[in-house]
């Protein structure tokens, strides 16, 4: 099971399901043995394998999926969980706002190029991790945001817009893929004490993060937590697919997402901006 951006959360996962093979999809190999270390000594029977993915470059996107349909015959589950939350500003080296890229684009073009091995095994499971931030963003800013990568519209815009991205993703993706033994759906995993607030100043200022330490005791969730829905998700007996789950429960996404036609212009208007790295062959 492939896991982009590996996370202590999901350890539980591995005590549940013993002698899993689990592929760890890291920008940092160092991280990424420092976690298998800690897996194996949970669970001696898991198989784990530590990969390099840089969400932020097509070439390592493209890369670790060739990789992945050389080494194996099947994937059970794919869980695009890597993120970035208020990034600073910039480019990535295909011109892709950084956001954008690792947060909706790179996993666009991964799930793609990992379709074949998930409609090789009985059943199937793409899980897009996503935020209630989706909601604050309109389609007319997403669709700016996606055409003029330039202009930069100030971080919870771009952090929303890439979460409504996945949102929409999981949607026209599970409608193409209804006829297959693959289904998908996108997670919300709540406010969650992580390090996804690494450059946001109210939070990274260990001042500041002192003062409201104890209402984020009461109120966020800790990692294991955050990873139940996650998990519920994987591990549902519950086939629905293009749905979204928030506190182990099918939920309401934000209405847009509710409209179809939304969902397939968007992936269409995705195909258009990848074009020069993602072609429709690679299409489902
Ligand atoms: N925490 C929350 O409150 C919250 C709320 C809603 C949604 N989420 C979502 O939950 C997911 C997991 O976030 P988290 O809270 O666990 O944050 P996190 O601790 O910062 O984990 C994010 C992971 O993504 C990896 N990553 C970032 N950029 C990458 C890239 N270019 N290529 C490959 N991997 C990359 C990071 O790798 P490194 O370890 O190398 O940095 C890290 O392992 C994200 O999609 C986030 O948007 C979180």
């Amino acid at each position: 099971m492939p896991i982009c951006g590996c996370h202590d959360t999901l350890f539980f996962w591995f005590q549940k399901t013993l002698g899993a093979t689990v592929v760890l999809a890291c920008r940092s190999i160092e991280k990424g043995l420092e976690t298998k270390t800690h897996i194996l000594s949970k669970n001696r029977k898991a198989k784990v394998f530590v990969k390099h993915l840089d969400l932020c470059s097509f070439s390592s996107v493209v890369k670790f999926c060739d990789t992945l349909n050389l080494e194996f015959s099947e994937i059970y589950g794919l869980v695009n969980n890597a993120g970035v939350f208020y990034h600073p500003h910039g480019t990535t080296e295909d011109g892709f706002e950084v956001t954008l890229q690792t947060n909706y684009l790179g996993p666009f073009i991964l799930t793609h190029h990992l379709l074949k091995l998930l409609k090789q095994s009985i059943h199937a499971r793409v899980v897009n991790v996503v935020s209630d931030e989706h909601r604050r963003v309109s389609i007319n800013q997403l669709i700016a945001i996606t055409k003029n990568q330039a202009d930069f519209k100030g971080h919870f815009v771009h952090y929303g817009a890439s979460k409504l991205a996945l949102v929409l993703f999981t949607r026209e993706l599970a409608r193409k893929l209804q006829n297959t033994n693959v289904i998908v759906n996108s997670v919300d995993p709540g406010n969650v004490e992580t390090a996804i607030y690494r450059n946001f100043f109210p939070l990274s200022n260990p001042l500041l993060y002192a003062l409201q330490w104890i209402i984020r005791v009461v109120v966020v969730k800790t990692p294991t937590e955050g990873c139940q829905t996650l998990l519920h998700a994987l591990l549902t007996p519950n086939r629905t697919t293009g749905q979204y789950y928030s506190d182990c429960k099918l939920a309401l996404s934000s209405p847009i997402a509710a409209d179809e036609r939304i969902c397939r212009e968007y992936y269409q208007l995705t195909l258009e901006v990848l074009s020069n790295w993602f072609t429709t062959e690679s299409e489902c």
